[in-house]
C-alpha cells in the first residue's frame, strides 16, 4: 500500500497564523498536566546526569528516529516520546534494529522510550531548561500529525498555545513533514513567534531526500515518491 499524500482544503499557509501565534505568545497555557505524563516526566529526569545534556525526539510513534539520534549523540540520554503504547511496543525491536542499520545489532544504551503527552511533558522540561538543569542538546519532531483540514489548524502544534514552550526547549529543533504547507507554517509561525517573544532564531526549511528512512512514517513516504520537508529553527547566541 502507497502512502497517499496529505488532502487539505488548504491552498495555502494558514491565514490567520500570524494572529494566532501573536495571541499565544502573549499568553501561557494552563492546561494541568496529566499524572502519567508526571510520572514518565520523574523517570526521564533520573537518566539525565550532572551534565544536563539530553536529545528529544517528540512524536517518536514506533521510536526508530530514536534509534538514529542515539547512535548521533552517543554519550547523552536519547528520549523517544510518544503517546501510543501500542506504537512504542515496538520501539527496538528486532525488525527494526535490522532496518535502522542494515543488519542486526544493539539497542543503544542511551536510548530511551517514554509514554508521556507532549503538551504536558514539554512545559515540564521547559521549566528544568529554564533553571538551567536541562541542556536539550537537539529536538526531534518527524512527522507530526499535520491535522490537514482548515476547520483544524489550530490542533497543529505551531498554532497552538503549546508553541512558544516548544520553540524555547532547545538550541536546535528540527521538523520534518512530507507536506509543504506545514513546513512552510512552521517556519513562519517561528519567525512571528520568535519576533514577538524577542528570541534571536535562525529559521532554514529545505526539501530533502534522506538516503536511508529514519522514521517509518519517512519510510512510507519515501517508497511512495513523495516531496520531504524539513525546518532547522536554531537559537543564535
Ligand atoms: C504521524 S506519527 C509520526 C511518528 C514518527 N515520528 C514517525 O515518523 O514514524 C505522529 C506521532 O505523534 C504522536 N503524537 C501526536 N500528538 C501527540 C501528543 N500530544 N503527545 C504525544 N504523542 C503525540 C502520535 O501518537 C504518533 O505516534
Amino acid at each position: 500500500m502507497t502512502a497517499r499524500s496529505v488532502t487539505t482544503n488548504q491552498d495555502d499557509i494558514y491565514k490567520n497564523l500570524e494572529a494566532v501565534v501573536r495571541k499565544y505568545a502573549a499568553t501561557t497555557f494552563l492546561r494541568p498536566v496529566a499524572d502519567h505524563t508526571r510520572e514518565a516526566f520523574e523517570r526521564v529526569c533520573e537518566l539525565v546526569s550532572n551534565s544536563g545534556e539530553l536529545v528529544l525526539d517528540s512524536g517518536c510513534g514506533t521510536g526508530e528516529s530514536t534509534l538514529h539520534l542515539a547512535r548521533k549523540f552517543k554519550d547523552v540520554p536519547v528520549i523517544g516520546i510518544d503517546k501510543s503504547a501500542v506504537r512504542l511496543t515496538k520501539a527496538g525491536n528486532s525488525r527494526q534494529l535490522e532496518l535502522s542499520t542494515g543488519g542486526s545489532c544493539e539497542v543503544p544504551p542511551n536510548a530511551f522510550w517514554i509514554r508521556a503527552e507532549l503538551l504536558d511533558f514539554w512545559r515540564l522540561a521547559l521549566e528544568k531548561v529554564n533553571v538551567g538543569e536541562w541542556k536539550i542538546l537537539h529536538h526531534a519532531l518527524y512527522y507530526p500529525n499535520p491535522w490537514p483540514k482548515e476547520s483544524e489548524a489550530t490542533r497543529r502544534f505551531h498554532l497552538h498555545p503549546i508553541f512558544p514552550t516548544l520553540l524555547q526547549l532547545s538550541p536546535v529543533t528540527e521538523l520534518r513533514t512530507n507536506w509543504d504547507i506545514y513546513a512552510r507554517e512552521f517556519a513562519e509561525a517561528a519567525h512571528v513567534a520568535g519576533e514577538a517573544l524577542s528570541l534571536k532564531l535562525d529559521v532554514e526549511l529545505s526539501a530533502f531526500n534522506p538516503e536511508n528512512s529514519e522514521t517509518a512514517f519517512e519510510r512510507k513516504y519515501q517508497t511512495a515518491g513523495q516531496e520531504l520537508y524539513r525546518v532547522v529553527v536554531k537559537s543564535i547566541k
